[in-house]
């Protein structure tokens, strides 16, 4: 069976991107993460990439003059690493619909919060903590979900719930999610990966 290849997308500090990276090397994800794309040189994801021989690639629309050259760039990466799977883990930017319609039902994103509640543009990391202790929600988790051309309005893959405290802060809260994000994402990447 040919060998499946993962790209991951990421903004910030990389931790599921990590978590994802240790369980293909555990084999627990039978996949290779072939390239790390991000729009932020200073991501951490990208100096946890290249200190692990994953390919790190800066790309940002910024550096681009037209939307369409940026668009054309990254279609040919990503025709060059030929993913089985796009996985986003903190990745800030939209990704273009030329490429969401490509890749149909092949990219995936996590997101902080128990989608539809708390998702959309603008709804990203602490921002969504935040809101979630000012409504004091009983309840919060984090979603794995397809991408499609609307911010995470994509299919619901699987959703995993953990409890709000009274005593929570935005932190506190962020902490428990993201341990079960790292928990769930390479489960649903495994599983995926298997039906694809
Ligand atoms: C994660 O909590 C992820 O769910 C969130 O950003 C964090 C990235 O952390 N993503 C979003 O908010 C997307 N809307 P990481 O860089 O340590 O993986």
């Amino acid at each position: 069976m040919k060998p499946k290849n993962i790209v991951v997308f990421a903004s910030g500090t990389g931790s599921n991107f990590k978590a994802l990276h240790k369980a293909t090397l555990k084999k627990e994800v039978p996949a290779r993460i072939t390239a790390l794309i991000s729009d932020n040189p200073d991501a951490g994801a990208l100096k946890y990439a290249r200190e692990n021989d994953i390919r790190g690639l800066v790309l940002s629309p910024k550096d681009f003059d037209k939307p369409a050259a940026y668009e054309d760039e990254l279609r040919k990466i990503l025709e060059w690493e030929s993913p089985n799977l796009i996985v986003l883990a903190g990745y800030l930017k939209k990704i273009p619909d030329e490429i969401v319609d490509l890749y149909k039902r092949r990219i995936v994103n996590i997101h902080p919060a128990l989608l539809p509640k708390y998702g959309g543009k603008g709804w990203y990391g602490m921002r969504v903590h935040r809101a979630v202790i000012e409504n004091r929600e009983k309840e919060s988790g984090c979603t794995v979900h397809y991408v499609t051309r609307t911010y995470d309005e994509g299919p619901v893959i699987a959703q995993v719930k953990v409890p709000v405290r009274v005593d929570d802060t935005a932190e506190s809260l962020a902490a428990r999610v993201l341990k079960q994000e790292h928990l769930l994402y390479p489960k649903v990447v495994r599983f995926l990966l298997s039906h694809n």
